[in-house]
């Protein structure tokens, strides 16, 4: 069974509320009724419900039962605006600024899920990943005991060997473009945690990436993972993690072996963690493209479950995407 087929098995066994801002795109009202209709969630759809009705019919997907909030007239908006306003006054943001800024479906929605109407939520058919990323940043924060938020992307359906049977883990796809040695340990144990979480990895195998395994090239860069590693053990003692070590030595046992004598992960990891957004961004691109193996993508690190899609979404991925939100949120 494939990694989705399982995360919606989970999804189904406990029921949470996703909230779409982008209620009014087509992709985005199909995913909803197939959502409501495999019962992955309880979708809740942001626009104007004249505009959201409108591509429902064009899409011929019937989105009857399905709520649908418009921000210009719910009475939840004064509310989200005085909550808002409390958490971006010392940015400058005034009360009137609130109640405009809440208007925007995006933010609306971030709201929802701030204040607990909502579980979840699930954006980027439409937006970029930074105007994604930025209300979810500043309103919804990191979880307690994380400094960053963060990225994973799950690839599903590599060859058995490799991995936690043909699935890795990898880190950070999305967010961070230049992390820190200490940001690049705490985006190495959210990994392991998202492992744990959704593609049922008991036993996350941290590799983190470079150029270098075990001080075979010297410089500054090699410096920062081997580090970051050092940070780690001391973030999670008991998390299998090593570095730093080259992708071949990471994933091929007998490499692992020649390269990284009496490391555990070398050769087995099942988690890697890329140095920069570059590498980790580029990664995932070549893995998928050249492998055909299903790669989604999931936040790490806030207080509550946000995702991002891609602009070239299909609306199978929405709903994937919806499944690991949601079971995220459990
Ligand atoms: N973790 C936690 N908080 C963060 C993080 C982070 N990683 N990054 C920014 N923040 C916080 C800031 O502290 C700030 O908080 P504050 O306003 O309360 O002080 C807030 O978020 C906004 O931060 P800025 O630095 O002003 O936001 P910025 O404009 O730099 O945007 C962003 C942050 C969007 C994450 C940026 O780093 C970015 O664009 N990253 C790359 C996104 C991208 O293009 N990815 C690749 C494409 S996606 C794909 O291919 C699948």
């Amino acid at each position: 069974m494939s990694l989705i087929e399982n995360v919606k098995i989970k999804a189904r066994a406990d029921i949470k509320k996703i909230v779409l801002p982008e209620g009014d795109e087509i992709r985005t009202v199909k995913a909803a009724s197939i959502i409501r209709d495999e019962k992955i969630a309880v979708p809740v759809l942001i626009g104007d419900p004249s505009k959201v009705e409108a591509t429902a019919k064009e899409a011929g997907a019937d989105i009857s039962g399905i709520e649908i909030i418009d921000p210009l007239t719910s009475e939840k908006a004064e509310g989200y605006a005085s909550a808002l306003y409390e958490i971006r006054k010392n940015k400058g943001v005034t009360e009137e600024d609130a109640k405009n800024i809440v208007k925007d479906p995006m933010y609306f929605g971030i709201m929802m899920v701030k204040t607990g109407d909502a579980d979840g939520l699930v954006s980027g058919a439409v937006h970029s990943t930074g105007d994604m990323l930025r209300p979810a940043l500043q309103i919804i924060k990191t979880a307690p005991g994380t400094k960053v938020v963060s990225s994973c992307f799950l690839m599903d359906g590599l060859k058995e060997d490799i991995g936690h049977n043909g699935l890795l883990v990898y880190a950070d796809c999305v967010v961070m473009p230049c992390p820190t040695a200490e940001e690049l340990a705490h985006i190495a144990v959210s990994a392991a945690g998202t492992a744990k979480k959704l593609c049922g990895i008991e036993e996350p195998k941290v590799a983190l990436l470079s150029f270098s395994t075990k001080g075979s090239a010297k410089h500054e860069l090699v410096n920062k993972v081997a580090e970051a590693v050092e940070i780690a053990h001391t973030l999670a003692p008991d998390l299998e993690l090593d570095g730093e070590m080259q992708f071949d030595a990471a994933i091929i046992p007998e490499i692992g072996a020649s390269k990284a004598k009496g490391s555990s992960v070398a050769g087995h990891a099942n988690v890697l963690v890329f140095p920069d957004l570059q590498a980790g961004n580029i990664g995932y691109k070549i893995t998928q493209r050249l492998t055909g193996c299903d790669a989604v993508a999931v936040l790490q690190g806030l207080d509550k479950p946000c995702n991002d899609l891609s602009r070239g979404c299909s609306v199978e991925d929405i709903v994937a995407t919806v499944a690991l939100t949601a079971v995220q949120a459990q």
